[in-house]
């Protein structure tokens, strides 16, 4: 068993990764929503919040809520802002809903939540290299190799192929202390024929940090923390659609009830063990969507 299975793990702490999470956040810019003029986005806000605020109130109603719940509510959403974990509570609770309608149209890979761990423009490597890692970074060697194709199957040499994912504790760099700043994370080019054969080292299982307002939330339910072991990716070539994608490792106790329920079977890696060296080899192909056709 993985140590970071054990609950007795120390996870990132709450206030580290949730405030850091918050930060990147608002420095990413992606709350633009310029596409929409004042009136269609006035209909818009007025019609999800309407929405959103009468399910509240059918809960309230139906399930009878009382005064000392209505009060552990607000309490715990204060806490939530306080230890910065709205973008841990969004991401794990509600992206994956998210993410299948931006992508349900698609005939090409569907992806996967982002999540609230990305950091943009991951030093740059060739088709064939090793991700960033301390020298006695542990865990189980990763070969990975595949290709990126167009949805008619032409490859796409320009694309460029974005990974970044845990350690074998289950920590991202970049969101907990004493990790060198880009370790794990790496951008990916390829090669004439859109493939690319690179190195890295396993992930562990990953446990959302218990220690703040979500772990409270988790334990009063009787929930879990964990997320399977995953590896996240970016996908992008010029004209076709950027994938956002996470792929998983067959076996990992926790596929079948990922928290953020993010799973899906098209996302699972077949496992060998790596012909050319120690660990093990895993290939995976990318199809893109074009982008569609500007009015
Ligand atoms: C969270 C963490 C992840 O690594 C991930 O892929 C999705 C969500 C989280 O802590 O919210
Ligand atoms: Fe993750």
């Amino acid at each position: 068993m993985n140590a970071a299975h054990s609950d007795t793990q120390l996870s990132p702490t709450a206030a580290v990764a949730g405030n850091v999470a918050t930060e990147r956040f608002r420095a990413s810019g992606k709350t633009v929503n310029a596409h929409l003029s004042p009136e269609a986005s006035r209909a818009r806000v007025n019609l999800l919040a309407t929405r959103a605020v009468r399910a509240l109130n059918d809960i309230v109603l139906e399930e009878r809520v009382t005064y000392a719940e209505y009060n552990a509510l607000k309490a715990w959403l204060i806490k939530v802002g306080e230890d910065g974990e709205w973008p841990l509570w969004l991401d794990v609770w509600l992206e994956h809903s998210v993410e299948d309608v931006a992508t349900d149209h698609r005939q090409g890979n569907k992806g996967s939540i982002e999540g609230p761990y990305y950091v943009p423009d991951a030093p740059e490597l060739g088709p064939t290299d090793t991700i960033p890692m301390r020298e006695d970074e542990e865990g189980t060697p990763l070969r990975f190799f595949g290709q990126v194709r167009s949805v008619d199957g032409t490859p796409l040499p320009e694309a460029r192929v974005e990974l970044w994912h845990a350690d074998s504790d289950g920590y991202y760099s970049q969101f907990v202390p004493g990790i060198p700043e880009w370790n794990l994370r790496a951008t990916f080019r390829v090669d004439a024929e859109g493939r690319f054969d690179l190195r890295t080292m396993q992930p562990a299982a990953y446990q959302i940090p218990t220690d703040g307002a979500c772990g409270q939330l988790i334990a009063a339910a009787g929930w879990h923390a964990w997320r399977p072991a995953h590896l996240h990716l970016k996908v992008g070539a010029p004209g076709h659609e950027l994938l956002t994608a996470q792929l998983y490792f067959p076996g990992d106790p926790h596929n079948d009830d990922d928290i953020a329920t993010a799973v899906k079977p098209e996302l699972m890696l077949e496992i060998a063990p790596n012909s050319a060296g120690s660990g093990h080899q895993t290939e995976y192909d990318f199809v893109l969507d074009p982008e569609p056709a500007s009015p």
